[in-house]
């Protein structure tokens, strides 16, 4: 099957251009110029007309929590409706979290992902390990899985008894990362200090969501960053920040790029548009907004898009971790550190990221960028994936600048039954969305088929100094 696209503004990492998209089966076969196209119009079984839109490679989506056990409880979306939701939404490859349990097998739990995703996913995926119990066993199948395209370790700072490593478990995990040439990612939270402000808040009667963001100060993800930096400094570890959400972390990762350090970060969608003020809401509805770290104050926000135009924040991911309000929330009602962490967001993030660009906070080469060309590099997915060129999987999202829509549960394809943004216009919208040259969204209709994702085996990070 042979498609053209035509018509359309191609934007890349680098730039835009008008260009046509010539797709071979699975990858991208040419860049027509326009002018030029129509001696090769005959070669085309199908065509779709890009006349008014962007054509940009498809989002990738580095830090997601599909089918994921969490607080007795699991994520609302599976393999299936999460990467449907999606797709719909723009994002055509994702890389979720794989979790260890304490003493179980790294080896193990990656098979366990496998059958997680196999036969669901729609679009393509890999995994990231979550090592939650640091042993001579589980540092040495940390090689094995690098061989098996899981190059990168999530480890935690914060979640004493649960997720939670001690700084001597992190060096000893980084030491193994630094010699198979894996990233180890971040949860910089200092757990040990949060967890004695917790108890101390819900001892004086504050229970509401509220509190969860003033017992997780920024100070105390600024330190714990800081830490991390250092430890990656001594053992030459890559170290990738995950969901760095307040100014003062963002300034110790700034600082550790200008030493010239292997040091990244992410922000995600909640913490350029969510604030301590959404955590406050009345009548338990704060719990909608309860994710770790917390949505900080509205003050933070603009701090981060500069990171963003800067690069010291090099990508935007959802940590995609819904559940519902009605049934898994409401653990936490009369006491908010038994509210399940996370929220919905895999269906938005693009569209969320290009309101970026129509308020001028981003450029449009960057919206793609931080959207899909640095998650490939970063994660060891380029050039296959993050970019439209020839030999590249073709997927791609025709996106209409112009579509306004109003985000909200009645319309959104995940499986959680509220919206962290409901009642929120955004500018733009995805208008056709293909992953290795099949159609899985047009007309505002799904064609996609569970199951026929592929699992991504992934390389080493493409930044490293
Ligand atoms: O609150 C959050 N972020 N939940 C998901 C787990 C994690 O720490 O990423
Ligand atoms: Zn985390
Ligand atoms: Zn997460």
């Amino acid at each position: 099957m042979r498609t053209l696209i035509r018509g359309g503004t191609v934007v890349t990492a680098t730039g835009s251009s008008a260009a046509d998209v010539l797709i071979d089966g699975e990858t991208v076969a040419a860049l027509l110029d326009p002018a030029h196209t129509g001696s090769f119009a005959g070669l085309a079984d199908r065509s779709i007309d890009a006349t008014g839109k962007y054509v940009i490679p498809g989002g990738i989506d580095v830090h997601t929590h599909l089918d994921m056990p969490f607080g007795g409880t699991f994520s609302a979306d599976d393999f299936e409706t999460g990467t449907r939701a999606a797709a719909w939404g723009g994002t055509t490859s994702l890389v979720d979290f794989a979790v260890q349990p304490k003493g179980g097998s790294l080896r193990e739990t990656l098979d366990t992902w496998h059958a997680k995703a196999g036969g669901k996913a729609s679009i393509d995926y890999g995994f990231h390990m979550i090592v939650s119990d640091v042993s001579e066993q589980s540092l040495k199948e940390m090689d094995i899985l690098v061989g098996e395209g899981v190059t990168s370790f999530k480890m935690f700072m914060a979640y004493p008894g649960v997720f939670y490593a001690t700084d001597g478990e992190i060096l000893q995990a980084m030491q193994r990362a630094a010699s198979s040439g894996a990233t180890i990612m971040m949860h910089a939270e200092n757990g040990i200090a949060i967890d004695v402000l917790v108890a101390q808040a819900l001892a004086s009667g504050h229970t509401d969501p509220g509190w969860h963001g003033r017992t997780r100060p920024p100070e105390l993800e600024a330190e714990a960053t800081a830490r991390a930096i250092r430890l990656a400094q001594v053992t030459g570890a890559p170290l990738y920040i995950v969901h760095l959400s307040a100014r003062q972390a963002l300034e110790a990762v700034t600082q550790a790029r200008d030493e010239g350090r292997n040091v990244f970060a992410e922000t995600c969608p909640q913490y350029l548009y969510l604030s301590q003020d959404d955590l406050d809401a009345p009548e338990f509805e704060g719990s909608k907004y309860v994710c770790s770290p917390p949505v900080r104050p509205k003050d933070h926000w603009a701090h981060l898009w500069r990171g963003l135009r800067t690069n010291d924040l090099s990508i935007v991911s959802t940590d995609h971790c819904p559940f519902c309000f009605k049934e898994q929330k409401e653990m936490g009602r009369g006491d908010f550190s038994k509210i399940p962490n996370g929220m919905p967001g895999i269906e938005h993030r693009v569209d969320l990221l290009h309101q970026g660009v129509v308020d001028g906070e981003l450029s449009l080469a960057r919206w793609v960028e931080v959207n899909s060309t640095t998650p490939a590099r970063m994660f060891g997915l380029y050039p296959r994936k993050g970019t439209i060129a020839p030999g590249s999987d073709a997927d791609i999202v025709v996106y209409d600048p112009a579509l306004r829509h109003v985000l909200s549960a009645d319309t959104h394809h995940m499986a959680v039954d509220y919206s962290a943004y409901e009642g929120r216009e955004v500018q733009g919208g995805a208008a056709v969305v293909m992953s290795r040259g099949e159609i899985l969204v047009s007309d505002g209709r799904w064609h996609g088929q569970a199951g026929r994702g592929k699992f991504l085996p992934r390389g080493e990070c493409q930044y490293l100094r």
